[in-house]
């Protein structure tokens, strides 16, 4: 007897281990992952490439022409942009420092909506982002909301960075990063479309002083007792 399919939706802000979380637990599910957070950055990375930045900064309803007709697609760890791999290009800084505003235009949300919304039709996903226990899935079986210290969180942003970067070139040290963070966690929950919220029924964990390993097993243990219909 096949157990049910559900669908697992990781919201939180930003590093507080949502996607290395997500995608082992799709690993341990059998679940196909889905990071939005890089659908918000190949937008972005979009916007950046067409030039058009200061104008959709003037006049946020370009941003409309830029999206329609836009492709992102996963194939395993890797994301394409219109047919091109841009997996690394998306998580530059000068992306980051963009991605916020790009996501609050409603025009944006509204498209990635459609498309998240159909990546999850057949259920069996692990996705994660902001808004997916809210907006995107509030009907997911299974919703987890992640928090950490922000300082905790500039921490680990560290050392991802550095290792990247082994001789440190371009890393932002630890009260720029954790500065970054504050901001970004800031205007992501101000906004006024899909801010970043927990869902009433999402089940938060605080993983300030969890590793890896513990949190996994949390919330694998739970989509476990959902798919046994619990
Ligand atoms: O998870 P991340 O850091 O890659 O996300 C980048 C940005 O994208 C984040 O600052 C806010 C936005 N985002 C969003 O608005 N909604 C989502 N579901 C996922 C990300």
């Amino acid at each position: 007897i096949g157990r049910k399919k559900i669908i697992i939706a990781i919201d939180g802000p930003a590093a507080s281990g949502k996607s290395t979380t997500a995608r082992k637990v799709a690993g341990l599910m059998g679940y196909t992952y889905i990071d939005t957070g890089a659908m918000y950055r190949s937008v972005t990375l979009k916007v950046i490439e067409s030039g058009m930045l200061d104008e959709v900064r003037r006049s946020p309803e370009k941003v409309e022409g830029l999206v329609k007709g836009i492709s992102i697609a996963f194939e395993g760890d890797r994301v394409l942009l219109d047919g091109r791999d841009v997996s690394g290009e998306i998580r530059d800084n000068r992306v980051a420092r963009e991605v916020s505003f790009i996501s609050s235009l409603k025009p944006v949300r509204d498209a990635l909506l459609v498309m998240q919304q159909e990546l999850g039709r057949g259920r069996g996903v692990v996705m994660d982002g902001r808004d997916i226990g809210t907006v995107v899935f509030p009907d997911a079986e299974l919703k987890i909301f992640l928090v950490a210290d922000a300082r905790e969180r500039a921490k680990r942003r560290h050392l991802e960075l550095q290792a990247k970067s082994p001789e440190g070139f371009g890393v932002p040290d630890l009260e720029t990063l954790e500065a970054e963070i504050v901001e970004r966690d800031r205007a992501d929950a101000l906004r006024e479309h899909a801010p970043l919220k927990k869902h009433p029924d999402a089940k938060e964990i605080d993983t300030s002083r969890l590793n890896i390993e513990e949190q996994v097993a949390m919330v694998h243990d739970f989509a476990v007792q959902m798919e046994e219909g619990g």
